[in-house]
């Protein structure tokens, strides 16, 4: 089978579109045939970071039809309509585990569904598991034109934040953040974060904040918590991975700081994040309360180029890769 391969190397590693042996599923695990897989920000340093080892499959996660079922498996069959979470998605076939996958819901394309588990299963996994949001509860989401941050967004609306805030640097971008549930949309190229976030609360502040910026936002974030706030960082986009603060503030505000990454959890631990999305999103997504704003598609001959394109910030929500466009059809077009 075809699969984009991440090949370590001493300079960092390059991505090669290889011919490998499609994988059998051991006791616990379905081989889905890919349809396809969603691109995130993190597998860039993937690629970067392979210095060492052999060549692994790039992708966290897929979407395509189950065609075996390893021994013991219960609640799927062949045929079946996934979507799921996992290492090797960017190939023809992927092995996943049985628990990681969820049915995908009828309204949904291929290329919708590959865009659904990972940005939707983190953000959920931010914003409601380790942020404790509540319905009434006001929130703020960093770098909100991502695949997270429009997912955190959504979600966030439609488990009834009364207030949803959210940043981009991009004046066009933010402007189109009312229609995924923003409340008050802050264009950081003419507007300051604390003023602008201040004057949306009259100066209370959010309850909980999703970043993925890191550094050079942190503490404008803590300037903009309310008592008793959750700042439940993911990623540092802004490449900044240090901060300074002034501990009164974390005393006086009795704050939380909080740090999620799949990186350090147990694959139970990864399970339990998949199973707590898809019992509160899933809903929504059946409910058509969700939107999957899929800025470009590209071919799995193409990921070299669809990893150029992340990484010029350009882009709207989710680039997605087509691996089977016989199954995609139409909604394979080229960028
Ligand atoms: N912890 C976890 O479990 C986990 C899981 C998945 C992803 N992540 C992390 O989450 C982050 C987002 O991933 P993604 O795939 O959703 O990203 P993405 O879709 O590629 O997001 C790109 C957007 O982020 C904003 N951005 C980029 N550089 C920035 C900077 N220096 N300062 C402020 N904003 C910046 C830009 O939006 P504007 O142009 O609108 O500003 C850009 O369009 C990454 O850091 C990723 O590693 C973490």
């Amino acid at each position: 089978m075809k699969a984009a391969r991440i090949v370590p190397g001493p300079e960092g590693g390059r991505l090669e579109i290889l011919d490998i042996p499609v994988p059998v599923p051991g006791p616990g695990q379905l081989l889905v045939r890919v349809a396809a897989s969603g691109l995130n920000r993190g597998e860039i340093k993937q690629v970067r970071n392979a210095v060492k080892g052999a060549p692994f499959t790039a992708g966290v996660e897929f979407a395509g039809i189950v065609s075996a079922v390893g021994a013991g498996v219960t609640g799927w069959k062949e045929g079946d309509r996934v979507m799921g979470h996992g290492n090797g998605g960017q190939a023809e076939y992927v092995l996943a585990a049985a628990r990681a996958v969820m049915l995908v819901p009828a309204q949904l394309s291929w290329l919708e569904a590959a865009a659904f588990p990972n940005v939707f299963i983190t953000a959920h996994d931010a914003l409601v598991t380790n942020g404790e949001f509540r319905p009434g509860e006001s929130v703020l989401v960093n770098a909100a034109s991502s695949g997270i941050g429009l997912a955190a967004i959504q979600i966030a609306a439609r488990m009834g934040a009364a207030k949803v805030i959210a940043t981009s640097r991009s004046a066009a971008k933010a402007g189109r953040l009312a229609e995924y549930g923003v409340t008050h949309a802050i264009d950081l190229s003419t507007q300051d974060q604390v003023e602008a976030m201040h004057a949306a609360t009259g100066g209370r502040g959010v309850d909980v904040i999703v970043d993925s910026v890191g550094g050079t936002v942190f503490e404008a974030n803590l300037q903009s918590l309310a008592v008793k706030g959750r700042l439940v960082n993911l990623g540092r986009l802004s490449g900044s991975n240090t901060a300074t603060m002034n501990l009164e503030t974390l005393w006086l505000k009795r704050l939380k700081l909080i740090g999620v990454t799949f990186r350090t959890r147990s694959e139970e631990e990864r399970l339990a994040c998949i199973e707590a999305c898809a019992r509160d999103v899933l809903p929504l997504v059946q409910a058509g309360s969700i939107r999957f704003p899929i800025d470009r598609t590209y071919r799995l001959d193409d990921v070299a180029a669809a990893h150029e394109y992340i990484q010029a910030d350009r882009h709207f929500g989710k680039i997605v890769l087509v691996v089977a466009p016989e199954l995609c059809g139409a909604e394979g077009s080229e960028p």
